[in-house]
């Protein structure tokens, strides 16, 4: 009944057409008391679009925020990329969201997870998305795999509760996991913030330039915050407190006026070299050697623009591993070329079929596409011929031969695993990562975590098979485990405690 008096505007506000809106607070009605009528249309709006106000969230990465910034290149790269975004002097206008992976978009940003590192840059030739992690490896290397990995760090079926059993069998029946997973229980599993973590590329690029010579390239970006880390305590205390941590910190870092800042540098290996490396620079579980190739600096990454609105510039951002620029490829590594088609597609579902219309999606030069209509479009080519190639002068690509970011391919069609290398296997650098750059704290960090989380109710034959696992990464950090396991196992929590 009483209405407040602090109404900023008489003329209050309008409806989605437009006209002026009867009122936002009271529904029409058949006297004070009496029922609601049917040409009551902004209430009728109103429902109606509340209804419809989701999208549907991100499969997988759903949890996630970001903001706007730029990328400056300060050196001279042009011996390997023509690409305008990397010329020395470029500035570009950019886009960051970081997210967790398996949680849902309410989720707790705290539970230990790999975090996504998604970048998009407005450059002048056509945007340019570097979808990575905070770790320079994946857990699988054949894109088959992948719906089949998030599925298993989910949730169950039948309670619909996240699932330790699950996840340790998915990942010691895929050997090649035991890299990422290394990483996962190690601290990088539990960033403080957003701001003290590094990103990375993590598949293997190609880089092309002006003169047509290829090279393989692997993106590097470090946080000039430093790398920081929660404890598990840590970690659980902010997940029960203060879900939205990491969202926090980092727009009011950024609305302070403290623009978090990333040097990148890259990995450069001359293209020929690809073939006869000791081990496959394509697969995605492994890291080059900085030795061979070290790091090679290109310029810097300034987050110093927060959204002003969540849904239309975040939730409505739409990355892809496909959207590539002239001077930059792709590469033979399988799952880049999976993900190449996956998350556009994601985005026609989750978004619309013009998902790229979105001012934040939207590249800043001009757009001459042949897509055609489909729902929301909003942006058109008029009455110019929707066809190619036509005579109503409308421009087409035309391109044959080879092309410029290719690669050599050939012989008869197989389902196979990649060719070995001479020293391809899954356990070697994982073995390295925890003998030689994990120190003692954090190597004991490493056990009690892993063997926390086998006994969150994983059960035979999985833990014996994690015990194996973790014996073949370090024969004595796997015994480790398997006796703080044996020591803590009777009573073992009750199945299907997931770690969450
Ligand atoms: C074959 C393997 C993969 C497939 C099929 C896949 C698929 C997807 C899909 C469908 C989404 C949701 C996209 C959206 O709704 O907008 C997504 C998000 C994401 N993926 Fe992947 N993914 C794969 C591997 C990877 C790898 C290897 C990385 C990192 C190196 C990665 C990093 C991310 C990130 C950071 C996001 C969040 C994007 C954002 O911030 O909007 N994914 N993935």
């Amino acid at each position: 009944m009483s209405q407040a008096k602090d109404n900023p505007s008489p003329s209050g506000s309008t409806t989605g057409s437009g006209a002026p809106a009867a009122s936002d607070r009271n529904s029409l009605t058949i006297g004070a008391d009496g029922p609601i009528v049917l040409h009551d249309v902004h209430f009728l709006e109103q429902m109606a679009h509340f209804n419809r106000e989701k999208v549907p969230e991100r499969q997988p990465h759903a949890k996630g925020a970001g903001a706007f910034g730029v990328f400056e290149t300060s050196e001279d790269v042009s011996a390997y990329t023509k690409a305008a975004l990397f010329q020395k002097g470029a500035r570009t206008d950019m886009l960051a969201r970081f997210s967790t992976v398996a949680g849902e978009s309410g989720s707790p940003d705290t539970w230990r997870d790999v975090r996504g590192f998604s970048l998009k840059f407005y450059t002048d030739e056509g945007n340019y998305d570097l979808v990575g992690n905070n770790t320079p490896v994946f857990f699988v290397r054949d894109p088959m795999k992948f719906p089949h990995f998030i599925r298993s760090q989910k949730r169950l079926p039948d309670s619909g509760l996240r699932d330790n059993h699950m996840q340790w069998d998915f990942w010691t029946s895929n050997p090649e996991t035991a890299h990422q997973v290394t990483y996962l229980m190690g601290e990088r599993g539990l960033p403080r913030t957003w701001r003290h973590m590094n990103g990375y590329g993590s598949h293997t690029y190609m880089w092309i330039n002006s003169a047509g010579e290829k090279f393989w390239v692997k993106y590097h970006f470090h946080t000039e915050q430093g790398m920081a880390f929660f404890s598990n305590a840590e970690a659980a205390e902010k997940a029960g407190n203060d879900a939205d941590f990491h969202r926090r910190d980092l727009f009011d870092a950024i609305a302070r006026g403290e623009h978090p800042r990333w040097i990148l540098s890259v990995q450069v290996m001359p293209y020929a070299e690809a073939r006869d490396y000791h081990f496959n620079p394509f697969d995605l579980t492994k890291t080059w050697s900085h030795k061979d190739y070290p790091l090679i600096r290109v310029g810097t990454m300034t987050l110093d623009r927060n959204p002003e609105n969540f849904f239309a510039q975040i939730e409505q951002a739409a990355f892809s591993p496909g959207n590539t620029v002239p001077g930059i490829g792709l590469s033979p590594d399988k799952m880049l070329l999976g993900r190449a088609f996956a998350y556009n597609d994601a985005q026609r579902n989750r978004i619309g079929t013009n998902f790229h219309q979105l001012p934040v999606n939207q590249p800043k030069v001009p757009v001459n596409s042949y897509l055609f209509d489909g729902q929301m479009a909003y942006h058109h080519s008029g009455n110019a011929p929707v066809y190619a190639a036509n005579s109503g002068g409308r421009p087409w690509a035309d391109q044959t031969g080879p092309v410029e970011d290719g690669w050599e391919a050939d012989g008869e069609l197989v389902r196979s695993a990649y060719t070995l290398h001479a020293q391809d296997d899954d356990f070697t650098q994982p073995g390295t990562l925890v003998r030689d750059v994990f120190n003692d704290a954090q190597r004991q960090a490493l056990v009690d975590q892993v063997a926390g989380s086998l006994l969150g109710g994983v059960r035979s034959p999985v833990l014996e098979r994690a015990f194996d696992y973790w014996k073949s990464i370090d024969p004595g950090v796997g015994q480790r485990i398997e006796d703080q396991v044996r020591a803590g196992s009777a009573p073992r929590p009750a199945e299907g405690m997931g770690e969450g």
